[in-house]
């Protein structure tokens, strides 16, 4: 279809978390025009639920070599040593950047920002804010910041479709589906000199997930649609505690912070008994695929669908001080931590794969950048480690923002006018795909599940729909799912976050990097 309407500015921005408005931010201090677009409203996404922090070297006793190790190990021999450096180095001054910005941190009775500890981490370097509202503050000064700069047009309830290309190839724009603007059924185009991705990550794959409804992987399946490099997408990271309650049944599950545990909290069993000692020399605070595999092995050999984690000892007051948002949430489904066991099990938390970049967030279409969880950057390898996303968003919408200001291109022409993949699926797979998902990719993999979750994914995609928000998204999923699913047949170890059964170890031949699998047969 023909777009209906078109707009024209410097750089289009897609999705409005901590990566997106903070590019949107940078742009404007390169003097450049930016339009955000994102799908539902400004502050939807994942970055109002992070929890925990933000992990950078703010303690004088800490060094930026120490979290790069950090880093590297959880990653599992995949990490891009340079991107890690570019990280941790440069991690601290955005933060203060933020601060600067309104965001307010928790601070010690000196005035020194309070450090806390997450999973992998061997140093206490991780800033919060709220106790354990830490995504809700920065979204809020973010959002805030982006409020009170009139040279950025936010589009609200604007699903992206289809990159737009020129005769030479470059990334000049975007189609989107605006609720209720423009033509009969709202497709426009916004041109522009170029269009970051920002848009999340992909959790809605699964049935149960700490991701919001909208993560549902549109950026990498527009990414996939134009022929950008997308790579270690097999990579998904299960956060080890999601609460789970009798009375909350939906996809979208309450996080429970592994700062909790960095604070002191325990795993255990339906006994009572600690299953993470003696299993990694960090115990609980081991990274988070080991301790994601801890649990997951207690709940086949139980049948049980959680296990718990043990706050008591934390006591009434610290724990309503230090995390307010997991008290109210499993308190209003009738849990008091404070003096019962919370009930807890995997979710899926984050794509450590997803566009593949430069260090200067570049994909392989000159003109377009991904930043933020879409982005594979190489800072997470095969594992991110804990409170490492909010800091990469920070790090790399900056470099964005400096490489598109440094020289930016001249306005080009549209060669093509497509308006949204050639055929749309039907949005009543949604929750078939995700049961499918769980089933066959989820925390633990072999060849039989994958197989059966191809299956089925294909049976899914002969069900289509006519074009509306709802089935472009079931689209994504399935686009997204798919090149997951194949990935990780394809990748035939156990590394970080991907548990194979039938290849229970790392193997070195495996020790790379693989595109997705329609783009290629080998490793990078
Ligand atoms: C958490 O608070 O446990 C989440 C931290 C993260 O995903 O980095």
């Amino acid at each position: 279809a023909e777009p209906g309407w078109t707009e024209t500015t410097d750089v289009v921005v897609v999705g409005s978390g901590i990566a997106g408005l903070t590019a949107a931010l940078h742009l404007r201090e390169q003097g450049l025009h930016v339009t955000v677009v994102t799908k539902v409203n400004i502050d939807d996404g994942s970055t109002r639920w992070a929890q925990g922090g933000i992990a950078a070297v703010l303690d004088p006793l800490d060094t930026p070599q120490a979290h790069a190790y950090d880093t590297e190990i959880a990653g599992v021999g995949l990490c891009d040593p340079e991107a890690v450096r570019v990280l941790v180095e440069e991690g601290p001054a955005r933060i203060r950047e933020l601060i600067r910005r309104g965001a307010e941190f928790d601070r010690n009775p000196d005035g020194s920002l309070m450090l806390t500890r997450e999973g992998g981490h061997r140093a206490d370097r991780i800033v919060h804010a709220g106790g354990d509202a830490t995504g809700a503050e920065v979204q809020r000064a973010l959002h805030e910041a982006v409020h009170r700069d009139p040279w950025i047009r936010l589009v609200e309830h604007a699903l992206v479709l289809d990159l737009l290309r020129a005769a030479d190839g470059r990334a000049c724009g975007l189609t989107l589906h605006v609720l209720g603007e423009g033509s009969e059924d709202g497709v426009g185009a916004i041109l522009a000199r170029a269009v970051v991705l920002a848009t999340g990550g992909m959790g809605q794959i699964y049935s149960s997930t700490t991701n919001p409804s909208v993560s549902t992987g549109d950026g990498v399946a527009l990414a996939l649609r134009a022929g950008a490099e997308v790579t270690d997408i097999e990579f998904v990271q299960f956060h080890p505690t999601s609460f789970v309650s009798g009375t909350v049944n939906s996809v979208q599950r309450p996080l429970i912070s592994e700062a909790l545990r960095g604070e002191g909290a325990y795993l255990v069993d339906e006994t009572g008994t600690r299953f993470m000692v003696g299993q990694h020399e960090l115990a609980e605070l081991a990274p988070r695929d080991v301790v994601a595999k801890g649990i997951y092995r207690v709940l086949r050999s139980t049948g049980a669908d959680h296990v718990y984690l043990d706050a008591r000892h934390l006591g009434k007051e610290f724990l309503e001080h230090r995390f307010p948002t997991i008290m109210a949430s499993t308190r209003s489904a009738g849990i008091d931590p404070a003096t019962e066991l919370i009930p807890v099990a995997p979710a899926a938390h984050y794509a450590s794969g997803g566009v593949r970049t430069d260090l200067h967030g570049r994909t392989s279409i000159p003109g377009l950048y991904a930043c933020g969880e879409v982005a594979c950057t190489g800072v997470h390898g095969a594992n991110r480690l804990a409170s490492n996303s909010l800091l990469e968003g920070l790090v790399f919408a900056k470099r964005i923002a400096d490489d598109i200001g440094t020289e930016p291109p001249a306005q080009a022409e549209p060669v093509s006018d497509s308006a949204g993949p050639g055929w749309v699926a039907d949005p009543a797979i949604r929750a078939e795909l995700q049961r499918a998902m769980t089933r066959g990719a989820g925390v633990l993999r072999s060849a039989d599940s994958l197989a059966g979750a191809a299956k089925e994914l294909s049976r899914l995609a002969e069900h289509r729909s006519r074009p509306n928000t709802a089935a472009w998204e079931a689209t994504n999923l399935l686009t997204v799912a798919s090149v997951l699913v194949a990935n990780a047949q394809t990748r035939r170890e156990t590394r970080g976050c991907h548990w194979r059964e039938d290849h229970p170890t790392a193997a070195d031949e495996w020790r790379g990097h693989l595109l997705d699998a329609i783009g290629t047969d080998g490793l990078l």
